[in-house]
């Protein structure tokens, strides 16, 4: 028996797309598309923020407030958290305690839930049947015991705080407040700070909510807006995604790169357009890759200057104001 397999004019479509594509990235050198998307992407992608990553950890340093990473969709707060998670551990506090941190990276969390990734970030043991509060008052005494036997603060590290559902935000304010009174009266004077660090991120509306609904943490919170990236780090990281899918990213040096088949003017009218967000920026730089590659079969071609720039720059900020 034989089938007889009909190529679709979708499918057709969709294999015509892919292989302009492909010349195209051939053509400057790239080995698979500079600008796809990673869950978890390679740290030699990253546009570091030094300046804004310093007023994250000198924060947490001397430990008066706690942290919310603030900033639209995209904008760049779960790298930064990640760039501080690297940074932390290799430091210690005026008073010369070390750190401790967890991340929990997940969300809609319930109460439940909530207290056993908290516990697994920070490597506690529980029981899977044990109460949530009971999970928690492990994580707590664990950090009194490495803060007390160990000098070492604990920086917990919770992504879109605003996520998860409401109870498990008893949870995150017990630890904030931690030390406890009957903690402080057994240990006396050797507890005279606060032992946990929340840094969390999320957008301003949420922060705007947090404000209304938990004044008991918000007030003792510190907001820090991500910054955007201006013209120089965007073209960092173009060039980085570029460096990268030719197979150099080791070789990478940010004083001196090449953003061909880049023009400096397309970048920042692309970045102009993504105002400085990272994530519209990668999604612009791939709408610009598909008309190049377009006119690159066309006309041989491959430049990304600033007509292409322009098209897609309106065509996204035109999708955008029906989004909004
Ligand atoms: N400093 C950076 N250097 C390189 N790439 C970055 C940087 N910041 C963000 N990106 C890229 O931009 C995209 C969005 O970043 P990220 O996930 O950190 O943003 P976010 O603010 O956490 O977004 P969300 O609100 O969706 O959680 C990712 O593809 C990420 O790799
Ligand atoms: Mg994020």
């Amino acid at each position: 028996m034989t089938i007889a397999v009909h190529e679709s004019a979708l499918i057709r479509h969709f294999n015509t797309r892919k292989e302009t594509l492909r010349a195209w990235e051939e053509k400057i050198g790239c080995k698979f598309s500079p600008f796809r998307g990673y869950k978890m992407p390679d740290s030699r992608l990253y546009v570091e923020h030094p300046e804004f990553l310093d007023s994250i950890v000198d924060l947490v340093l001397t430990n008066e407030r706690h942290i919310f990473i603030r900033g639209p969709v995209g904008s760049g707060k779960s790298t930064l958290m990640l760039l501080a998670l690297r940074d932390l551990p290799t430091l210690a506090d005026r008073r010369g305690n070390k750190f401790v941190t967890g991340y929990v990276g997940m969300t809609g969390l319930y109460e439940k839930q909530m207290a056993a990734a908290i516990a697994d970030s920070l490597r506690v043991k529980y029981r899977r049947s044990w109460e949530s509060s009971q999970i928690i008052e492990a994580v707590a005494q664990e950090c009194l015991r490495r803060y007390v036997e160990e000098r070492c603060r604990t920086a917990l590290f919770i992504e879109d705080v605003a996520d998860n559902q409401e109870a498990a935000f008893h949870k995150l304010r017990y630890l904030a407040d931690l030390p406890t009174e009957e903690m402080i009266d057994a240990y006396g004077g050797a507890l005279d700070e606060p032992i946990v660090t929340l840094i969390m991120s999320g957008t301003a509306e949420y922060w705007n909510a947090m404000l209304n609904f938990l004044p008991q943490i918000a007030d003792r919170t510190e907001p820090l807006d991500v910054p955007p990236f201006d013209d120089a780090k965007a073209m960092e990281f173009i060039g980085r995604r570029l460096a990268y899918a030719r197979g150099e990213i080791d070789r990478f040096n940010p004083d001196d790169f090449d953003i061909y088949p880049f023009t400096v003017e397309a970048v920042k009218i692309i970045n102009t357009a993504a105002r400085g967000n990272p994530r519209d920026i990668r999604m612009l730089a791939r709408g610009c890759q598909q008309v190049a590659a377009e006119n690159f079969r066309r006309f041989g071609d491959p430049m990304i200057g600033s007509d292409i720039a322009e098209l897609v720059a309106d065509a996204y900020n035109s999708i955008l104001q029906e989004v909004r």
